[in-house]
């Protein structure tokens, strides 16, 4: 096998022998108990999946235990209030996954009957459900015979057959899904693609591969070429853009003012502070500012009061600058409508409520 062709490619039946006895032994040692192994129930793999696409494990396995505690059937699940299901997805980040899943719960117990589709084609076709969750279901929960491609897995295998071009393209994509199909054994595939995924995460790492504990460094070819460090290819950096955005905390005896972000808008479904970008410079033009865009934003007018904390983050390719502003309701009544809801929310109820991550941070600060 070379690496000039491998589009070509067939892997070599030995070296995939040789590749799946050392995976499934090394897994069988060293697998980590995660609360989503505990059983095969295809909501509980589901769910763990989702949560896991753009989050650390270390993370997800405190709001995984949560989640399963509130809704330990995809029928509770589908039953909830899609405002409990954000409010128990909020800090995980990427909402949409939050509402893809409650309307696939939904699906689910009004199409399927409440049991899962078993094969791939007809998990694709509930919402958020892609290529890779629906490989994910079926071979770990039912145990088909069907490969998976995640962040893990594309960086194992790029390093495996020293693709040196960019994964995530369609030309990689299409190897390295003939790759995760090719390496698939007759059975027990269960356990072998969470053995993939597993190798990815705890030894294959993007960062300084530690291959000497690598029970597949013996037929790694970029471990062979010395490549390990320079695969997968790294896209070159999106290029940030610095704004300066703004948050009210507007008062009202007890009271704050909340805005529910609307489709189409970061954190749909969430609320928040009224927020908007800054385009003046100085704090004479600000106080107008903050005047005119909440009135915009709520109907309602302020009297600005004291900058309570500067919170820096970012969002996709937009470095902000978040000045978090005190201010009291002056006059007016809230403007809400259907696509733009507005509301005064007690205080002492913002517990109950899901808010965007500066949102919650905020809140935190409004005693
Ligand atoms: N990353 C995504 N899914 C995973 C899984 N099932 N085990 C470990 N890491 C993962």
């Amino acid at each position: 096998m070379t690496t000039d062709s491998l589009s070509e490619m067939a892997l070599d039946t030995n070296w995939k022998r040789t590749f799946r006895r050392r995976l499934l032994a090394w897994y069988a040692k060293h697998q980590r108990n995660l609360p989503w192994r505990k059983s095969s129930d295809p909501y509980r793999v589901w769910v763990s999946e989702v949560m896991l696409q753009q989050t650390q494990v270390e993370t997800v396995k405190a709001y995984f235990k949560r989640f399963m505690k509130a809704f330990p059937t995809v029928k509770k699940l589908a039953a909830a209030d899609e405002q409990e299901v954000l409010r128990l997805w909020e800090g995980l980040g990427y909402y949409r996954r939050a509402r893809q899943l409650h309307a696939a719960a939904q699906q689910i117990v009004e199409i399927h009957s409440g049991r899962f589709p078993r094969d791939v084609p007809a998990l694709q076709t509930l919402p958020g459900i892609g290529r890779y969750t629906a490989g994910a279901i079926a071979s770990i929960a039912f145990d088909s015979r069907v490969p998976i491609l995640e962040a893990n897995t594309i960086r194992l295998f790029s390093r495996l057959v020293a693709y040196r071009e960019d994964p995530t393209k369609s030309v990689g994509q299409k190897l390295l899904w003939q790759t995760a199909e090719e390496v698939l054994p007759r059975k027990d595939i269960s356990q072998f693609n969470q053995a993939l995924m597993e190798l990815g995460s705890l030894v294959c790492k993007p960062n300084d591969p530690n291959c000497e504990e690598c029970p597949a460094a013996t037929v790694c070819l970029a471990k062979e070429a010395g490549l390990q460090d320079s695969i997968p290819f790294a896209s070159r950096k999106m290029k940030l853009i610095d704004v300066v955005e703004a948050a009210v905390v507007v008062r009202k005896r007890g009271q704050v003012l909340l805005r529910q972000c609307a489709e189409g808008e970061r954190w749909a479904g969430l609320w928040d502070f009224p927020r908007f970008e800054l385009q003046g410079e100085g704090p004479l033009f600000v106080r107008d500012e903050l005047i005119e865009k909440v009135h915009q934003q709520t109907g309602v007018e302020i009297e600005p009061a004291a900058l309570l904390t500067t919170i820096k983050h970012g969002v996709t390719k937009y470095r902000i600058t978040l000045d978090c502003y005190d201010a009291r309701w002056a006059s007016g009544r809230v403007k809400s409508t259907k696509a733009k809801p507005v509301r005064w929310c007690a205080t002492n109820a913002l517990v109950d409520v899901p808010l965007s991550t500066t949102g919650r941070k905020i809140a935190r600060l409004v005693p």
